[in-house]
């Protein structure tokens, strides 16, 4: 049995004390592989961003908004974990300052909104992550092999799942997992948690292990 943690949902990045950036993610892809890791045995941590979902039975949920609460809230967690697996949407960029007053609009006027790249949370705790498992999720639309597998070695990850756009929101979904070993896997389309176990036994392999400490 191992400890894994989980990123998952989308984050929200405020603008000012009533408004915020954030994305399309509900966060089904993150909750189902959640569900499917306590039901191989496994412990996990889910630091969810803001979702409409319940909690999978046997998951520890800690509930953030921002990708800076969400990268804390990991850092915490990371030590005691024996993998990560990235499913969270986590805005690229957030506002550089959140108003304190509510923003008022100037009529006839544009508003420009400054904004400032948020840490890559994933790409910060597989970095230093020494044996332990790393798993990450991407969403491309153009260049999606290319693209997946530079992701894959600039984050430090095992593994990459690459997701098509129509997965957004969506009850079932299609994917090709990638490894770091060069393999390539198509899966489905089918329900995400069907897929979510689809994808733990190739990942964690049929002893329910990785090879990963
Ligand atoms: O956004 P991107 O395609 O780079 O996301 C790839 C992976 O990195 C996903 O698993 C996502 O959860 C993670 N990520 C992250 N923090 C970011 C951006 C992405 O953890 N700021």
């Amino acid at each position: 049995m191992a400890r894994y943690l989980l990123t998952a949902g989308p984050t929200m990045e405020a603008i000012d004390p009533v408004r915020f950036l954030s994305n399309r993610s509900s966060g089904q892809m993150g909750y189902a592989l959640a569900a499917a890791l306590v039901a191989r045995g496994h412990e996990v941590c889910l630091v969810s961003g803001p979702v409409n979902l319940s909690t999978p039975e046997g998951v520890t949920r800690l509930d953030v908004e921002s990708a800076l609460e969400m990268l804390a809230a990991c850092e915490a967690e990371w030590p005691s974990c024996n993998g990560v697996f990235g499913v969270a949407a986590v805005a690229d960029y957030r506002p550089r300052a959140v108003s304190e007053a509510k923003l008022k609009r100037q009529a006839g006027e544009d508003l420009v909104l400054e904004m400032t790249p948020n840490p890559d949370i994933l790409a910060t705790l597989a970095l230093g992550k020494g044996s332990r498992l790393a798993v990450g999720f991407a969403l491309e639309t153009h260049n999606a092999e290319q693209e997946a597998r530079r992701k894959m070695s600039a984050k430090n990850l095992d593994y990459l799942v690459l997701n098509g756009v129509e997965a957004q929101g969506a009850e079932a979904s299609a994917v090709e997992l990638f490894s770091q070993q060069g393999s390539r896997h198509p899966l489905g389309p089918m329900p995400k948690a069907r897929l979510a176990s689809a994808l733990l036994d190739l990942i964690l392999g049929p002893n329910n292990t990785s090879s990963h400490a």
